[in-house]
């Protein structure tokens, strides 16, 4: 795995199913001009049909890591629709997001399948980014922290406790345009479930309607060192704008 130094603080986005070429090209050349706080490590993860684009741009070794929003397990074949871990790689991935409860809602993402992916990642010098998170009901019945960390667990299924592996909290019920975010107390049990079942090696990120108002307060819960954002970060300024807030408070 490419391993740089290790960064203090993480802030990236996901365009989920968003952004042409041309957007996305305009997103990246913007980035390309940031300076950007030392040990923060930015990232964007474009849609597949930018990947290619926006790593000609930001290209790997760089300041900004580019991801693939899924992948295949396998390296190769039969699958229709599909895209493989050395296909995103050959496109300038060298970050997978893994696990996003939109796919494991929509798509059939399991727990076994999410921990294929962790390892075909890793097969291939990838950065892993498992997503997980508990619905609202399972909230409301106490179980979130013993799902995540099951959820947590499965991800890491074989895999050497020094290897890193980002891991994003995500409640499903704060997530997206009808979620209702997170004040800061309500994740902090879960984030020290996920930190103590990860390990040292595997940074905890927030995400799940992060914006302006409420990043300094998900920032600061102890555990998490980075933030994964949706829509607040689908212009540019408000990434950079975000990324200043998780600089300052991470430092
Ligand atoms: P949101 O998305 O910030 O738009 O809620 C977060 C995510 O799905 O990672």
């Amino acid at each position: 795995m490419s391993d740089p130094a290790v960064p203090s603080a993480w802030i990236g986005t996901s365009w989920k199913m968003t952004k042409t070429l041309a957007q996305a090209r305009e997103y990246a050349q913007a980035l390309a001009r940031v300076s950007w706080a030392e040990g923060l490590q930015p990232f964007v993860i474009p849609p597949a049909t930018a990947i290619s684009a926006v790593a000609d741009i930001l290209p790997p070794g760089g300041p900004v890591l580019v991801g693939a929003q899924d992948a295949h397990w396998e390296d190769a074949g039969a699958w229709t629709g599909e895209v493989s871990v050395p296909q995103v790689k050959d496109a300038g991935a060298r970050l997978l997001e893994i696990g996003h409860s939109e796919r494991r809602a929509h798509f059939g993402e399991t727990d076994e399948r999410v921990n294929l992916k962790v390892h075909a990642a890793l097969r291939h010098g990838v950065l892993p980014l498992v997503c997980v998170g508990e619905d609202a009901e399972q909230r409301a019945a106490g179980s979130a922290v013993e799902l995540v960390s099951s959820q947590v667990r499965a991800a890491l299924d074989g895999v050497a406790s020094s290897t890193q592996v980002l891991l994003a909290y995500e409640p499903v019920w704060a997530i997206g345009a009808g979620g209702t975010p997170a004040a800061p107390e309500d994740i902090v049990d879960v984030v020290a479930a996920i930190a103590e079942v990860g390990g040292p090696a595997r940074p905890v990120l927030y995400g799940g309607s992060v914006s302006l108002d409420n990043a300094a307060g998900l920032i600061s819960v102890p555990g998490v060192t980075g933030l994964f954002v949706g829509r607040s970060a689908w212009e540019v300024e408000g990434f950079t704008a975000l990324a200043e807030i998780v600089a300052q408070r991470s430092t």
